[in-house]
């Protein structure tokens, strides 16, 4: 008798979708037989890391058979000083991803309702199935986040509400004076996440200071990370910020050594690393400004992005577009997977790189 030997996971488990990331520089290379690859797909710092961070893992990567510091002591500190607040708002956490899930981890129930926009963040979306919540999409209005429209589906069920400013992958901001009428809106025992991953990009005055929605003690968990402005995607490290009481909840469910040796030095070192942070804010605003006009050159739409990354509608289905720009060695996103078709998302490069995009998506148009 053939003995059943399945392994049975949580109903929920069949309803996530793994993650579908960029398409990796080393596969394009053994597929398309190509050496000089730019990847565009995943809103990575064009400069490479900040030269501080570097100098200090090197210095540190001796002592990685010791394990990390389990309350990353001097990381939180050095966020809570930069930041203006206490260090017990302070959480830290391999990537803002982990911190995602382990919101939802902490705070959702079975049957709880989390909101979040349509297209946004996908991981927002794996928190709320991962936990049996209910997950409602907003769809954005002109690649927007319309909050007043998120408010309005806000119940007496709602737990999470996911605000995602800049969006990814439109690109787009909600102004401060936006963000906190929704805040006016959310009701005890509801708490909004702040995901402010592209925050240091963002150019527009109206974009809001959100640590003061925290002073303010407010429902609120602002969430950042090292991976887009230090370029320290590849050591995994992101912060929150929140009232003391949040932030001590998700401790309580945290991995105690969830943040490495080399992501704690790194991420200390790149907070302090002016010359890297101005170097990539002149590259990313230079870059926008060229692949806007290029744009507009080409007739293509484009969102108004206040990121390091750029959502095109390329005016045709997109997959063969980003099959042709493959080919040519230029990675860039599918606006398909975010229910866009016509639709790329693009980093925002180096100029070199910038212009090839260029280059070869005008080839692949008029070709
Ligand atoms: C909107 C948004 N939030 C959070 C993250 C998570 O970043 P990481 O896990 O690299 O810190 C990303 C990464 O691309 C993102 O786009």
């Amino acid at each position: 008798m053939p003995v059943d030997n399945t392994i049975t996971p949580k109903d929920c488990v069949s309803r996530l979708v793994p993650y579908s990331p960029g398409k990796p520089i080393a596969e394009v290379q053994r597929e398309y037989g190509l050496t000089d690859i730019d990847k565009m797909a995943s809103n990575e710092n064009p400069l490479g890391p900040s030269p501080r961070a570097i100098a200090a893992i090197t210095k540190a990567v001796g002592a990685i058979h010791h394990y990390p510091d389990a309350t990353s002591h001097d990381l939180r500190h050095a966020l809570a000083e930069k930041k203006g607040l206490p260090v017990e708002s302070v959480i830290v956490g391999n990537g803002g991803d982990e911190l995602i899930q382990l919101l939802g981890i902490t705070f959702l129930r079975p049957g709880d309702r989390m909101i979040m926009s349509l297209p946004s963040f996908v991981r927002y979306e794996a928190a709320g199935i991962l936990n049996e919540a209910e997950v409602v999409k907003v769809p954005v209005r002109d690649f927007k986040e319309d909050l007043d429209a998120v408010a309005d589906r806000i119940n007496d069920r709602t737990r999470i509400v996911f605000v995602n400013n800049p969006n990814n992958p439109t690109g787009t901001i909600n102004t401060r004076d936006a963000v906190t009428r929704l805040l006016d809106r959310i009701p005890p025992g509801t708490l909004v996440m702040l995901d402010e991953a592209y925050a240091e990009f963002v150019e527009d005055p109206d974009y809001p200071n959100s640590v003061d929605y925290v002073k303010e003690g407010r429902n609120v968990i602002v969430l950042h990370t090292f991976s887009k402005i230090y370029g320290l995607a590849g050591v995994r490290l992101g912060y929150c910020l929140a009232r003391p009481d949040i932030i001590d909840n998700m401790n309580r469910v945290r991995e105690p050594f969830n943040v490495n040796v080399l992501a704690q030095v790194a991420g200390i070192a790149a907070l302090d690393d002016d010359d890297h942070v101005r170097n990539t804010l002149k590259v990313n605003s230079e870059g926008k400004r060229y692949l806007e006009r290029e744009f507009e050159r080409l007739g293509l739409p484009y969102a108004k992005a206040e990121a390091n990354f750029i959502l095109v509608d390329v005016l045709r289905e997109c997959r063969p577009v980003y099959e042709g720009l493959l080919r040519k060695g230029v990675i860039v996103r599918t606006g398909d997977i975010f229910g866009m078709p016509t639709c790329l998302r693009v980093s925002i490069g180096t100029p070199p790189m910038n212009e090839r995009f260029i280059r070869e998506l005008e080839a692949i148009l008029k070709g």
